[in-house]
């Protein structure tokens, strides 16, 4: 809950509520007011978590399936019933629009549903007979998954508590322990987390939430008892960690520029009409501050002049504003420093040649809705991920060059491609190089059960419940000898 600085929130070490000697202020990137106060863990905080993680792997791992499934049944429980306090919170220290917020938690819920039914059918193996060749007669091989070890889980500001879900459900469904560090701007919604767990018979030392400032999170990224770590954020960061811990199992889930491609055959009214509607919807959502946010539209000729003027009028439409408004759709940028960013790169590409077409203002923490038209190749917009609330339209001849256009990018998370031919659909899948392609929708379609992560510099491996619970286990074979097969 949003507390006031007499009541420092606490974090979770082992399962158990505590607080450290020192603490910071978060505070709403809307009007500055302070949501809360956190309490920092000290090191020795810290170790205890490792250390108490360390303790029960073995023990965790050997929790029935149905012990672990009701505990994450039991959270899916509390999210719904909680929703609306847990969406207030998240509006109040990321600045999402309440509407989107509570979207969040409905899909935290799901998180925590899936992970609960992949607890069950987890891990029930293969047999495989091996007395296909000579050698093999009278064997059978049965094959299981075991966890890596401790997993150092590190979430982003973005999406404060749906992102945590990811990285703790998951653990917990496999039964993996895990240590998991919030963002700094968005430690609340991650705490809540732990509230809920601490509610249910997962044993101590399982799961710890705690908010380590990142200055003090390279020891932890280095640390060998923790030898997987997941962690969602930035591009540069993300390879920092993998550059210095080479010889660990690193999830890492990065940037994006995204793509939405519209094809020639995707022409009617109707089609641009919803084509146009669901780009301006999703190049904007939270300010544009997610990974799969739309930030390239490549629209064949044959309909691009009929697009463009839809999607800078649904642009123009989206009510910007106080987040906690249910009309907003657009609230700030996490920080001030964040929408100065933003202005400064369309400043750049709008000094290189690009054409404005929409928005291109920042007041605060908050950056315009905008569209820009002939964006250079050569900017910093063009290349990296803008991370706010801007796309660009470009103008191209045929579905090659459409799919070349989408490919011409350092990154490959996810791209949507509105089409209604099957043949088109098929041939992205193949062309596009990114770890998801939608059809029919812009590339921020995700559902939390579908693997979710990139190609080329947009990361390794995949999130997705199931996909994460392989990602904290590896495959073990027991060979058994003398069988009757
Ligand atoms: C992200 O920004 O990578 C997460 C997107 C999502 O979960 O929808």
């Amino acid at each position: 809950m949003p507390n006031n600085a007499a009541a420092p929130t606490a974090f979770w070490v082992a399962g158990r509520e505590a607080t450290g000697d020192t603490t910071f202020d978060v505070t709403s990137p809307w009007d500055g007011r302070l949501v809360g106060t956190v309490s920092v863990p000290t090191e020795e905080q810290v170790e205890e978590a490792i250390a108490a993680a360390l303790a029960v792997q073995d023990e965790f791992a050997a929790t029935p399936a149905h012990v672990r499934a009701a505990a994450l049944s039991h959270v899916e429980r509390r999210l719904v019933e909680r929703t609306e306090e847990i969406a207030q919170l998240i509006s109040a220290e990321n600045g999402k629009p309440i509407k989107w917020a509570r979207g969040e938690v409905g899909r935290a819920v799901s998180v925590f549903r899936f992970a609960a039914e992949e607890a069950r059918r987890f891990n029930g193996g293969e047999a495989q007979r091996l007395d296909t060749d000579g050698g093999g007669a009278g064997r059978l091989a049965l094959t299981r998954r075991f966890p890596r070890g401790t997993v150092l889980g590190i979430a982003p500001f973005n999406f404060p508590l749906n992102l945590c879900a990811h990285k703790i459900a998951p653990a917990i469904a496999a039964g993996v322990p895990i240590f998991l560090k919030p963002a700094p701007a968005t430690p609340l919604s991650g705490l809540i987390l732990g509230e809920l767990l601490a509610e249910t018979d997962l044993p101590a030392g399982s799961w710890s939430i705690l908010p380590v400032p990142n200055d003090r999170m390279a020891a932890l990224v280095q640390d060998e008892r923790l030898p997987v770590i997941s962690f969602t954020g930035s591009e540069k960061v993300g390879y920092d960690i993998l550059d210095s811990v080479p010889r660990k199992h690193c999830t890492l889930e990065l940037g994006g520029n995204g793509a939405a491609v519209v094809l020639g055959d995707y022409a009617s009214e109707a089609d641009l009409d919803w084509a146009a509607q669901r780009i301006a919807t999703f190049s904007n959502y939270q300010g544009g501050q997610s990974c799969i946010s739309v930030q390239r539209v490549i629209a064949d000729a044959q309909v691009y002049d009929r697009l463009v003027p839809k999607i800078v009028a649904a642009v123009e439409a989206q009510v910007t504003g106080d987040p906690s408004d249910a009309a907003t759709e657009v609230g700030p940028l996490v920080s001030e420093a964040a929408a100065e960013r933003v202005e400064a790169w369309v400043d750049e590409a709008v000094a290189a040649g690009a054409k404005l077409l929409a928005g291109g203002k920042r007041e605060g923490a908050a950056y315009a809705p905008t569209v820009l038209a002939e964006l250079p190749a050569d900017t910093t917009l063009a290349r990296e991920e803008v991370f706010g609330p801007v796309l660009s339209v470009a103008k191209v001849d045929g579905e090659a060059a459409a799919f070349a256009a989408v490919n011409d990018s350092k990154y490959g998370l996810q791209a949507g491609v509105f089409t209604h031919d099957v043949q088109a659909a098929f041939r992205a899948h193949r062309a596009l190089e990114v770890g998801g392609v939608i059809i029919g929708d812009v590339p921020s379609y995700r559902a939390d059960q579908m693997p979710y992560g990139g190609a080329k510099l947009s990361g390794v491996g995949r999130e997705g419940v199931r996909y994460a619970m392989d990602d904290y286990t590896y495959e073990r074979v027991l060979v058994l000898t003398g069988i009757d097969l």
